[in-house]
């Protein structure tokens, strides 16, 4: 079968990976792709949220699934596209990755389903909810209701950091239209934790719990990031609290947007938090987590390629998903200056000798191939991820194969796993 992969990140990376392990997959192109791809995929400069641009690609090139990485494509309704066109697309259709473009209508969804998740306000107008900051006070969380690349929350300090973003998203527009509304709700503390299924609609299969590392250095302290690090499985989320997750959160939010119409495929992340009171839900994903998706994937031992068909064919309860026992973790490694402006075109040094590390597999994101040599183009820069026969061995083999990777400016977290490891020891 011939695959198109879209996106550029180490998500993507890490599905093109698993895909070429497909005895039924035949060739995989990736739309654009990175610098660490060469060897399983071709790369094709179109940008990812080109979507007519990717329809004439895979239009020409028969091409048999195409897998979606990012979101923003599929809030343009790509998977709907695709479809009108006889093409399979791995993702869910326009009107339910609303859970994902819309804060406004996901909170309104797990409102309608019963889901637990902190009490909201939606606002159209700045001055409004100035007013409602200084009468509930901090904490709170600011949301911009559209896509914001993952800046969009916002949880200030003060009331007046507070106005600054109500302003900045609503009057100065930091975001564009995704700014015309916004949401102020309650701050939850607890731990957070990723819960990603496989779904066609009806059926859902789990994929391993994982939690993510925001904050750019060690202690989760410093600035939010697009994600440092992640491990899987997340000890916090034990069998039980799974289940409870798939009973209480899935099974309504799936079954309830089918019932209105609106059939979801492909995959759901449900951002949670696990509060003393139990796990309630932060966010709803419409796609693969970044940089959770390479700390997962390599645990799975079923064929990719059945599973993500079986989600666009409506036939996922055919289908036995099996997973390696094997704890993983992916260390982020970043370019200097990183969530910040931040530099590019180092060489990077070392990747052959960290790759041929056992259970080891080093994900590209921000790299390029210039005549075989790999240069930083991107902030988040590789993912270094190992497999271990517990968390601590995964941990140590990731670390040793940085060990061996050297680019000007690099920076990483010393500390992705540790939560875990002081959990199960
Ligand atoms: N890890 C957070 C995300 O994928 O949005």
């Amino acid at each position: 079968m011939r695959i198109l992969v879209i996106g550029s990140g180490g998500r993507e990376h890490a599905i093109a990976w698993k895909l070429s392990q497909s005895e039924k997959v035949g060739k995989i192109f990736c739309a654009p792709g990175n610098g660490g791809m060469k060897d399983i995929a071709e790369l094709v400069d179109i940008k990812a949220d080109d979507i007519l641009g990717l329809l004439r690609f895979a239009k020409k090139n028969n091409i048999d699934l195409t897998v979606v990485g990012p979101e923003k494509p599929l809030v343009k309704g790509i998977v709907d596209i695709f479809e009108e066109n006889g093409l399979k697309a791995f993702g869910p259709f326009k009107n339910v990755a609303m859970l994902e473009g819309s804060k406004v209508f996901s909170k309104n969804a797990m409102k309608r389903f019963n889901l637990a998740t902190s009490d909201f306000k939606v606002f159209g107008e700045a001055a409004e909810a100035k007013k409602y900051l200084n009468k509930i006070g901090v904490p709170i969380v600011i949301k911009a209701d559209g896509l914001a690349s993952g800046k969009g929350v916002i949880i200030p300090k003060t009331i007046i950091e507070g106005e600054k973003a109500i302003d900045d998203i609503m009057t100065k527009k930091i975001f564009g239209d995704s700014g015309s509304r916004i949401i102020l709700e309650g701050c939850l503390e607890g731990e957070e934790a990723s819960i990603l299924v496989f779904t066609d609609g009806k059926t859902i299969v789990p994929l391993k719990s994982s939690q993510d590392h925001k904050r750019i250095f060690d202690n989760d302290a410093g600035a939010n990031t697009g994600g440092m690090g992640a491990y899987s499985p997340a000890p916090v989320v034990t069998e039980l609290m799974l289940n409870e997750v798939i009973k209480n959160v899935f099974r309504p939010v799936i079954d309830g947007l089918r019932e209105e119409g609106g059939v979801y495929k492909g995959i759901l992340y449900a951002g949670l938090m696990i509060t003393k009171d139990g796990p309630m839900v932060l966010e709803f994903n419409v796609r693969f987590g970044e940089p959770e998706t390479q700390a997962i994937l390599p645990r799975l031992k079923t064929d990719p390629l059945d599973i993500m068909l079986a989600c666009v064919d409506g036939t996922l309860d055919n289908i036995n998903v099996k997973w390696d026992d094997s704890p993983c973790i992916s260390v982020v490694c970043a370019s200097k200056g990183y969530p910040d402006e931040y530099e590019k075109g180092k060489q990077i040094f070392g990747l052959e000798e960290a790759g041929k590390i056992k259970d080891v597999i080093v994900f590209h994101a921000g790299t390029k191939n210039e005549n075989g040599k790999i240069f930083t183009s991107g902030g988040r820069v590789l993912g270094v991820t190992a497999l271990g026969d517990d968390i601590k061995s995964a941990k140590a083999k990731a670390y040793s194969a940085i060990d061996c990777i050297k680019f000007e400016g690099m920076q990483y977290r010393k500390d992705i796993g540790a939560r875990a490891i002081n959990r199960t020891t």
